[in-house]
């Protein structure tokens, strides 16, 4: 029996959430701590060093007797194989970059690997201090990357409203249906896509009994959305991306509509995205006439898609959901590292959603 339980023990992976204290990191330990093939080995916490996570996160009560511990990454590689870093944009690059040296595996949930042109990076967040790595990192997106993402050392997991927006997307502009330069996305987030630390537009007086749009024009993920989306279709793609605040805690709904190049039923579009999406473990796709729910993807790393051809004008709609904290964040890390880790590509994400 010994031999079994040090057997087991031997073949689990070991891992590191760093930024342990956030919403991302709370979710990935959430994730992992549950994960048949994986152990959690370290949690840091740059604020809060030192304290039982599970007095941080009292949900984590009898579940882990982890410890926060101070970011020192030759520490993190002497107890893990694989470290996820779940930290803001700008703070990960210089982490990152000392846990590669010290050989580690390394899955950055900020955006400050997503992107292969350092200049596009320059423009909407500012300076890079590791450009060196753009190169080493693959986008980590399964459904359009899972060859590269096997073999990396390095991932820079998708935003939550990208991956939202691509999903949908993707199959269309591969089968070249829709005019590449009519895209229009709207999409609404819950207000945990703004992460853990207080901001008085996120306090609940704000955004209760509210609903608004916001960085019309001018967020982030868009550059992310069009780099991903050219390197799916081949040609140069401007998306007009607006996203919205719901008062809600998790979930993302995205609706896209771009114009047909010609005429085609929604039956048609929907067996393009069936079949695109057929082998897909964590897409799924809406029958005619029902549409995505972010209730029915909440606490699980599926993505819901469904269609309507709007016939009158030309356009397909093509509408997403999934939960920001899961698909968007915490759940397509993992996924991503059961890729780079050779574990099937579910383990650990086979949760049901939280519908009611
Ligand atoms: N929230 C989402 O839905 C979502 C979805 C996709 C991607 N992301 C990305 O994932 C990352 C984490 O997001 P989040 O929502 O989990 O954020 P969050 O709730 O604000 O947590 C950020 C974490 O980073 C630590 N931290 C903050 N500033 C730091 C610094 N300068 N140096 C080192 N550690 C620092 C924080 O606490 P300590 O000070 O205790 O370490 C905390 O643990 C972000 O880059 C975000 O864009 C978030």
């Amino acid at each position: 029996m010994a031999s079994l339980f040090y057997y087991l023990e031997y073949e689990m992976i070991k891992t590191a959430v760093v930024g342990a204290t956030g919403y991302s990191g709370l979710e990935l330990i959430r994730i992992l701590l549950t994960h048949p093939q994986v152990k959690l080995t370290v949690i840091t916490s740059r604020s809060q060093p030192g304290i039982a996570i599970s007095e941080i996160f009292p949900a984590l009560k009898n579940r882990t007797n982890l410890i926060t511990e101070s970011l020192i990454p030759a520490a993190i590689a002497e107890k893990a194989d694989i470290v996820f870093t779940a930290l803001p944009h700008g703070a990960s690059m210089d982490v990152v970059n000392s846990l590669v040296e010290q050989n580690m595996k390394v899955i950055d949930l900020s955006a400050d690997f997503r992107f292969r042109d350092q200049k596009v990076y320059t423009e909407w967040y500012g300076e890079h201090k590791a450009p060196l790595l753009l190169d080493k990192a693959v986008y980590g997106l399964p459904e359009l990357n899972r060859a590269e993402i096997k073999s990396a050392t390095l991932v820079g997991n998708p935003g939550c409203y990208p991956t939202s927006a691509i999903l949908p997307l993707l199959p269309l502009l591969k089968e070249k249906v829709i005019d590449d330069k009519t895209v229009v996305i709207n999409s609404a987030s819950g207000v945990t896509g703004a992460g853990r630390s207080a901001s008085t537009g996120n306090i609940f007086c704000e955004v209760n009994e509210s609903f608004k749009p916001y960085k019309v024009g001018e967020h982030r993920h868009t550059p992310e959305i069009e780099e991903a989306l050219k390197s799916s279709s081949g040609s140069e793609i401007k998306v007009t991306f607006t996203p919205h605040l719901a008062p809600m805690n998790r979930g993302i709904l995205s609706t896209v509509t771009a114009n047909l190049k010609e005429g085609m039923s929604t039956s048609k579009i929907l067996n393009i995205l069936k079949g695109f999406y057929e082998h897909e473990p964590f897409v799924r796709i809406c029958p005619e006439g029902v549409y995505p729910d972010t209730s029915d993807v909440r606490g699980s790393n599926y993505c819901d898609i469904g269609v309507k051809v709007d016939e009158r004008t030309g356009r397909v709609v093509i509408m997403s959901a999934l939960d920001n904290l899961v698909k968007g964040a915490a759940g397509q890390a993992v996924q991503n590292m059961n890729l780079m880790s050779g574990l099937g590509e579910d383990a650990g994400l086979r949760h049901i959603p939280i519908s009611i």
